[in-house]
């Protein structure tokens, strides 16, 4: 597989705070790979660094193996970018923004499609000014797009999204991905990161804490699986022999396993071995907010 965007010991500080302290990662062509961790953890800078927008103090960026500060004009055709905090002329027109994007790119996207995808049709002749943060950011999102790039950077691409704009969005990735298009997505949203990424690095102070798929960071951080179920039997010693039970408590006759693994299938046949079929067997499943929350240890927004 090869790699859409190298990152090599990146530092970079402001003014004596380092706000990326050293660090590596690597994103696969066609991959989702996602950037996670508390407000002030580097993420903006570093995404920024990746697209020569900053100048690292150390460390390199390849983005297929050209160097964004150099090669930005090889690379302006290739790479899509939804900055953070990004602002239009207040009085451009919707239909302006996307076609003056379009033409100064190379390869662009019709445009009147994404405006149609990006739900900004009746938005057509709006001024930007006008728009609301969410019709913005939808926006901005279309205009990253426009070059049809095969890597792109979304910077809290839903922020300010309704939950149903947000879906959209969702599926809309998915699309991107489906035509091999790389994207490297900061987000603070884990429903969203648990979603879409095929991988994650999670950022704390300017490093890399983990990183992994979504599945891999919840079995390894998230902390054990619970199982649930209601039974009047008072003997369940021997549900302690099931693999990977690491507890049993007990309130009445409501019990609660807990374990790692697949702890709801060996619970279930174990149950079952046992002539016990509860009706109300539960498994509560643990989320990459648990790791991220387990990973970041309650870290205060700087
Ligand atoms: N232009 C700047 N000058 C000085 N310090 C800066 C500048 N830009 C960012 N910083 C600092 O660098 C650190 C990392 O900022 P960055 O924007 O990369 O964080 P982030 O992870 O994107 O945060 P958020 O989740 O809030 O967007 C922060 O402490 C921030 O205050
Ligand atoms: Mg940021």
């Amino acid at each position: 597989m090869s790699s859409a965007l190298i990152v090599d010991g990146l530092r970079k500080r402001y003014d004596g705070f380092t706000a990326v302290d050293g660090l590596s990662f690597k994103v696969d062509e066609g991959e989702i790979f996602g950037i996670i961790g508390a407000n002030g953890s580097g993420k903006t800078t570093t995404v920024e660094c990746a697209q020569g927008l900053r100048l690292a103090d150390e460390g390199s960026v390849r983005v297929f193996g050209l160097d964004p500060q150099t090669d930005r004009t090889q690379l302006r055709s290739e790479v899509g970018s939804q900055l953070q905090e990004s602002e239009l002329p207040d009085r451009l027109r919707v239909w302006e923004a996307l076609d003056l994007f379009a033409s100064i790119s190379p390869g662009s996207a019709d445009w009147p499609e994404l405006l149609d995808e990006w739900g900004l049709t009746e938005k057509r002749d709006a001024a930007f000014a006008s728009l609301s943060g969410g019709q913005r950011q939808r926006l901005l999102v279309a205009l990253a797009l426009v070059n049809r790039p095969r890597l792109v950077f979304l910077d809290e691409m839903t922020t300010g999204l309704d939950p149903a704009a947000r879906r959209v969005a969702w599926d809309l990735i998915d699309q991107i991905r489906a035509r091999g298009t790389t994207v490297v997505l900061v987000t603070h949203f884990m429903d969203e990161a648990e979603r879409l990424c095929d991988r994650l690095a999670v950022f704390r102070s300017g490093r890399i804490i983990a990183e992994g798929s979504p599945a891999q960071l919840v079995a390894e951080y998230a902390g054990d699986a619970s199982v649930r179920f209601s039974t009047d039997q008072t003997d369940l010693s021997w549900l302690a022999d099931a693999p990977g039970v690491t507890a049993i408590d007990r309130a009445g006759s409501r019990v609660t396993v807990q374990g790692t693994g697949p702890l709801l299938a060996h619970t279930a046949a174990a149950l079952v071995a046992h002539g016990i079929a509860p009706v109300d067997l539960e498994v509560e499943r643990k989320s990459l907010e648990d790791a991220f929350l387990a990973l970041t240890d309650g870290e205060e927004p700087e």
